[in-house]
C-alpha cells in the first residue's frame, strides 16, 4: 500500500518534472511553486527526484508543527528553522588540515545527508540516507512511543533515526560487527562528554595498549579500563565501544593512505568521533529531544516473541527466524 502510494507520488513528480529530471532545476524554473504552497524551505543538496516526491509527500501528510518537529527534507517551515535543519548545521566535523580535497568536500557535503547525527561515525557505504529513512517513517505514520522493526539493520541508519524521533526499534542483524556498530551510533546519541578531552590528550597511550594487547575485544576493554579513569557518572562501555570503534575505523584508513600514519588517523578519527558526540548533544539539549535509552542483547534469544516484550527502547538481537504467529 505504502510502495504503491509512493510509486504515484514519484511518478507524480515525474510528470510534473517533464523530461527535466534535476529537482535544482526544476525548483531554479519555478516548479517548485507546483509542488509547495509558499513557506517550505528545501534541505540543500536535494537531488535525486524520490527526493522531491518524499519531500511532497511529507508536506501533504504532515501537520505544520510536525513539519517542524521531525520533516527530513525541509530546513524551513513559515520561516521558522525545523528540528532537521539543526540537527544537520551546528559545528562542521572536524577533518584534518592534510585530508586531501575529496575527503573534505565528502564530510561537507554529507551534512545534510548521510553524515549528519551520529550516522557519520565509521562511514558504512552501504547504508541507506538517514533522511529517506526518516521520510518513510512520518509517510508511515509511526508516532513517538510506537515501534518499528529493521530485520537487516546493517550500520542502524533505522534505530538511530527512531531513536531521535522517540520511536522504538528492534534491530538484527546477522554481522556482529554491523550490531557493534549499531549500538555505538545509537549510544552515541547520548554519553556523557565529560572524559572525552581527557581521552583525547591520552590517544597515543590509548593507541598503543589496542595495538599491543590481545586482539580479543574483552582484553582490549579490559585494558582500556586499567588505562583509563572514569567517574561513576559516565557509562564507560559506552566510551570503550565508540573509543575501539575508532581504532577499527582508523585500521581501515591506514591502510587505503599510507600517506598517514595508524596513528595519526586514530587521532583524526577520534577528534572527529567526539565532535559529533558533542554536537548531537548539543542539538538535543537545545531542542530538548531525549533519545532512547538502547538496549542491547548479549545471548542469543531463541526466538523473539514479540508480543511478551515491552519494548522499552531498541534491542539488537542475533538473527532469528521469527515465529509465524507475529
Ligand atoms: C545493505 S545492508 C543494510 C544497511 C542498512 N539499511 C543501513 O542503513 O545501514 C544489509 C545488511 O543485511 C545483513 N543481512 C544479510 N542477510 C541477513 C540475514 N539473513 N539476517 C540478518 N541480517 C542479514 C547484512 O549483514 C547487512 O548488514
Amino acid at each position: 500500500m505504502l510502495y504503491s502510494k509512493i510509486l504515484f507520488w514519484t511518478s507524480l513528480a515525474h510528470n510534473i518534472l517533464g523530461p527535466n529530471k534535476n529537482p535544482a532545476d526544476v525548483i531554479q524554473q519555478g516548479m517548485f511553486f507546483n509542488l509547495f504552497t509558499e513557506g517550505f524551505e528545501l534541505s540543500p543538496n536535494l537531488s535525486e527526484v524520490y527526493e522531491l516526491a518524499l519531500a511532497y509527500y511529507e508536506s501533504r501528510i504532515l501537520t505544520k508543527k510536525e513539519l517542524l518537529k521531525s520533516s527530513a527534507y525541509f530546513v524551513k517551515v513559515d520561516g521558522v528553522f525545523t528540528n532537521h535543519f539543526y540537527i544537520c548545521t551546528g559545528d562542521p566535523v572536524k577533518i584534518p588540515e592534510y585530508s586531501s580535497s575529496r575527503l573534505k568536500l565528502f564530510f561537507i557535503n554529507n551534512q545534510f545527508r548521510t553524515g549528519y547525527s551520529t550516522h557519520g561515525l565509521f562511514p558504512y557505504r552501504g547504508k541507506f540516507h538517514p533522511q529517506m529513512i526518516k521520510a518513510l517513517i512520518n509517510i508511515m505514520g509511526i508516532k513517538h512511543g510506537e515501534t518499528i522493526l529493521d530485520p537487516m539493520m546493517g550500520s542502524g541508519t533505522v534505530p538511530v533515526e527512531a531513536s531521535l524521533m522517540g520511536i522504538n526499534s528492534i534491530g538484527i542483524d546477522s554481522s556482529p560487527f554491523c550490531r557493534f556498530m549499531a549500538q555505538v551510533k545509537c549510544d552515541s546519541l547520548n554519553i556523557n562528554p565529560i572524559c572525552l578531552n581527557d581521552l583525547l590528550k591520552r590517544y597515543e597511550k590509548n593507541f598503543l595498549a589496542f595495538n599491543s594487547c590481545s586482539k580479543k575485544f574483552n582484553d582490549q576493554k579490559d585494558v582500556f579500563f586499567k588505562n583509563n579513569f572514569f567517574p561513576e557518572s559516565v557509562d564507560k562501555e559506552k566510551i570503550f565501544n565508540l573509543v575501539f570503534l575508532a581504532f577499527l575505523d582508523s585500521e581501515g584508513y591506514a591502510q587505503r593512505s599510507k600517506q598517514k600514519s595508524h596513528l595519526e588517523h586514530f587521532k583524526s578519527i577520534l577528534e572527529r568521533y567526539f565532535t559529533v558526540v558533542n554536537k548531537i548533544l548539543a542539538v538535543e539539549n537545545h531542542l530538548k529531544l531525549e533519545p532512547l535509552i538502547q538496549i542491547s542483547y548479549k545471548v542469543m534469544p531463541e526466538r523473539l516473541i514479540l508480543k511478551t516484550i515491552v519494548l522499552m527502547g531498541s534491542f539488537f538481537l542475533h538473527p532469528i527466524v521469527l515465529p509465524s504467529t507475529i
